[in-house]
């Protein structure tokens, strides 16, 4: 019987040099999309699919994130005293059920596979989630939901993809894919960051994984692979031709929260899209437009 996604790791050990100094004394994570941190976006989106149990593979100067899902009592008797009923609900909605989540630390930044490698003891053997947080996905059901969804009818790792300009493949983990059929394709290969003329394919990966335990067979041998780290995509290719492996075409939205730009992007369409931002954000975009 195919086992159901109850927990998902999440990788959150990155300096975020790209956002300095922004990220000096704050993670990454913690950077605001509209009103609330990139992590409780991927923590809602695993929500949403029915996994509840986090387990954060976190590092030095991360303890924002431990405090952000926790309670807040101070604030929420505040908002109490004060009336601040939808503030109160919003701060409250921000946590973690009690013991659902684990915080443990990457303690050398030696590649996403041994971030990933770092949760095995709190992961057992199951198969599990993994979302980078500083890739924002929005769709219904939800990225991690339908990788979910697929997994029940392959019973193996699925990951999602999207279709990246070739000059691009170096950013990316790029999967090499056959029989494509209602947006699920076999994988038949799968590497790190190849040079556009090297890439077997352009779909990349976007940082929505379901994979099967036993990704952590191979992350235990260590081996590093581009860059010098090791490599998730690496370990994920050994595990091709073994289990049932599937990548499924994402259609929904997704920014690229890791650059400036990207950042800048779902801030903005975010804030257009959300019923109690859209007209006011609107009209202050045409404003700023006109010079
Ligand atoms: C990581 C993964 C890569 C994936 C990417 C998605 O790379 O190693 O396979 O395509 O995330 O954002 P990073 O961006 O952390 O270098």
């Amino acid at each position: 019987m195919v086992q159901r996604i109850r927990k998902a790791v999440l990788p959150v050990a990155g300096l975020g040099t790209r956002f300095l100094p922004a990220t000096k004394a704050m993670p990454k994570e913690m950077l605001t999309v509209v009103d609330r941190p990139l992590i409780q976006y991927a923590v809602e989106e695993c929500l949403q699919a029915g996994i509840d149990e986090f387990v954060f593979v976190s590092g030095r100067n991360k303890g924002a994130l431990e405090d952000h899902f926790d309670h807040a009592y101070e604030l929420e008797m505040t908002l109490q005293q004060r009336k601040k009923a939808p503030e109160l609900k919003q701060t409250q909605a921000a946590t973690i059920k009690p013991g659902n989540a684990i915080f443990t630390r990457q303690q050398k930044p030696l590649g996403l596979g041994h971030a990933v490698w770092c949760a095995r003891h709190w992961i057992g053997r199951e198969p599990f989630a993994v979302l980078l947080p500083d890739e924002l996905t929005l769709d219904t059901p939800s990225c991690i939901g339908q990788l979910a969804a697929a997994h029940d009818k392959t019973g193996g790792s699925v990951v999602a993809v999207m279709d990246v300009p070739r000059k691009q493949t170096k950013s990316y983990g790029i999967a090499a894919v056959k029989d494509e059929k209602d947006g699920l394709a076999e994988i038949t290969g799968m590497v790190e960051k190849p040079k556009p003329e090297d890439a077997p394919s352009t779909l990349a990966l976007i940082g929505r994984y379901v994979l099967l335990p036993e990704v952590f067979d191979h992350l235990d041998q260590h081996e590093t692979g581009a860059g010098g780290e090791i490599q998730l995509t690496d370990a994920m290719a050994k595990m091709i031709g073994n289990e049932p492996f599937h990548a499924m075409r994402y259609t929904g939205r997704r920014y690229d929260c890791g650059s400036r730009l990207g950042f800048l992007e779902a801030n903005v369409a975010i804030s257009l899209d959300r019923e109690d931002t859209k007209a006011e954000s609107r009209a202050l975009i045409e404003r700023l437009m006109k010079g």
